[in-house]
């Protein structure tokens, strides 16, 4: 399976912040936005890595990651000129796609949850078609959310409903069969005149193959896209890390768990980060720590 993380959009609820600058290289807490996604993706263990961010922001990420390899990933880049919808992902990533699955996640979406990774590597290997995850929350309003029956089959999933037929919003994670590049290329802008994620999962749901996966409510799932998100991130982040000593975003060190890079090279990268937290922390991986 491949992965997308969708990582461009405009930010408008975040001006002045991202006037000049990209979101999803806004920092949360001690690393850039962008490490959360990435990270997540890796815990699924893709290790082939498109980044979609506007044609300004691109070369951030390029200067931030180049082709992947330090961390045992390849990465490559594209730019969506305008930012015409969540399901456009799939039009600009097709020759990255090429005949394969895709994950998808948004750049400003951050994920943390108990057996977390092993959730989201059973959710690959079982999806059929489309894979969507279900999380409760009291603003329904402002995601795409899903209606179930009594045995929690999705019966519809609208975006940002008026009047929400339940508490479940979709989060900014999605796991497809190849099918989705052609689905994304038929979907017709909406009102607001985005390709919709929505509209794409929809079409999964009529022909019997979307299957949406409950998150528990110990799962966190920030979305960043707000003053408020951006600071409740940090100071999740921040909190677990200092008062639990559980350590989430690491690239470097889920790079080495996975056997992707060896002790030498995760001492290398510690090198260049060792005035902080975060390099002294990666040291002490690479020593057993
Ligand atoms: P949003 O938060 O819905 O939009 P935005 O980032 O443009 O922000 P705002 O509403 O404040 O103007 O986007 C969710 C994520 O998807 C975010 O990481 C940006 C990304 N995105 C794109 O890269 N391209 C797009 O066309 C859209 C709609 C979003």
């Amino acid at each position: 399976m491949k992965g997308i993380i969708l990582a461009g959009g405009s930010g408008t609820r975040l001006y002045p912040l991202t006037k000049a600058l990209s979101k999803q290289a806004l920092p949360i807490y001690n690393k850039p936005m962008i490490y959360y996604p990435l990270s997540v993706l890796m815990l699924c263990n893709i290790r082939d890595i498109l980044i979609i961010s506007t044609p300004r922001d691109i070369e951030v990420f390029k200067e931030m990651f180049f082709n992947g390899s330090d961390i045992g990933l390849n990465i490559s880049y594209a730019s969506q000129d305008k930012p015409r919808g969540i399901a456009d992902a799939f039009i600009v990533g097709k020759d990255f796609i090429k005949e394969d699955n895709v994950a998808l996640i948004l750049g400003d979406n951050i994920f943390y949850g108990y057996k977390f990774e092993q959730k989201l590597i059973n959710a690959i290997n079982n999806n059929k078609g489309a894979t969507i995850f279900g999380y409760h929350v009291e603003n329904p309003c402002d995601f795409g959310v899903v209606e179930f029956d009594n045995k929690y089959n999705a019966l519809s999933i609208e975006e940002k409903p008026k009047q929400p037929k339940s508490n479940y919003a979709v989060p900014g994670l999605y796991f497809y069969n190849n099918e989705v590049v052609e689905i994304a290329k038929k979907v017709k802008p909406s009102d607001r005149g985005e390709l919709e994620i929505t509209s794409i999962n929809n079409e999964y749901l009529k022909k019997g193959n979307l299957k949406v996966e409950l998150l528990e409510k110990e799962t966190a799932w920030i979305d960043t896209g707000t003053y408020e998100g951006l600071l409740n991130a940090a100071k999740f982040i921040e909190t677990i890390e200092k008062r639990q000593n559980i350590h989430i975003g690491y690239i470097e060190e889920i790079a080495y768990k996975k056997g992707y890079i060896n002790k030498e090279k995760l001492i290398e990268l510690s090198k260049s980060l060792i005035k902080t937290e975060y390099g002294k922390y990666l040291l002490k991986v690479a020593n057993g720590g």
